[in-house]
């Protein structure tokens, strides 16, 4: 924690998020991120040629938390990468340096805003809740940015069928994800039962709740009753919603 820290992100994944935020937890077999502290690098430097060096997975799996930033912050940013998904697939210099710095500026707002995540902070975990039950069951041997794509797309759904999220966002998010070749291996493969015995155990190892990002439409979270970012799923209901959200995330058209 005392030593001064430089950033130089190799990854995608890494210049659109993890590098800023000063989040350094690692895994531990009880659960993701559990060990670590809050410690803000002096310096962040990226360099958006280094992601030439990257195999295609790790370029679609960064892409992910950008999508997921577009959800919650910035709808032109979406309809953007609507736009531009296969410039990104194919590691497009001028269209990565784009998005980075855009991306990029929405996580350093926030972050300086709410750098423990008291608060606002939490809208950067939307898809995460769902997408770190799926580490965990994978043994962590699936990207995060795979992960965080399928947590996605069932907590998108999950907000349809609570009435909390707009129709039709599920569906918009689910092509954007399949532009960029985020495919529904995951979700598919795991059965609702599976998944919320992986929630459970996240949330015993945290000692709370098992909480959720829900978007109000694309580009903009929803607030809970209480005003939070994030809402609880009771452990009576949660696991009937789990199940709808994810037979209708499997029945989706491709794209
Ligand atoms: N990856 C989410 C955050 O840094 O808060």
């Amino acid at each position: 924690r005392g030593v001064p820290v430089v950033q130089v992100p190799t990854t995608l994944l890494g210049m659109f998020d993890s590098a800023i935020g000063g989040k350094t937890g690692v895994d531990t077999r009880a659960g993701k991120n559990l060990v670590g502290a809050f410690h803000h690098p002096r310096l962040v430097l990226i360099d958006p040629e280094l992601i030439d060096t990257l195999p295609r997975i790790q370029r679609i799996a960064g892409l992910a938390e950008a999508i997921k930033t577009a959800a919650g912050l910035d709808a032109d940013l979406l309809e953007w990468l609507e736009q531009h998904a296969e410039r990104l697939v194919d590691g497009e210099t001028e269209a990565v340096e784009w998005a980075v710095a855009r991306v990029v500026s929405h996580k350093a707002a926030i972050v300086s805003a709410d750098p423990r995540e008291d608060s606002r902070r939490a809208i950067l975990n939307f898809g995460h809740t769902v997408g770190h039950a799926l580490e965990l069951l994978g043994g962590y041997e699936i990207l995060h940015g795979e992960a965080v794509a399928a947590g996605m797309r069932v907590e998108a759904r999950l907000g349809e069928d609570l009435g909390v999220t707009e129709p039709g966002t599920a569906d918009r998010l689910g092509g954007v994800l399949d532009a960029c070749g985020l495919d529904r291996r995951l979700e598919r493969d795991r059965s609702a039962q599976q998944l919320w015995k992986a929630l459970a155990r996240d949330k015993k190892a945290r000692g709370g709740e098992i909480r959720c990002v829900l978007l109000r439409r694309i580009g903009e979270v929803a607030r809970d009753p209480g005003d939070e970012y994030t809402f609880e799923l009771p452990d009576a209901s949660g696991r009937e919603w789990l199940e709808a959200a994810l037979a209708a995330t499997g029945d989706e058209e491709p794209v």
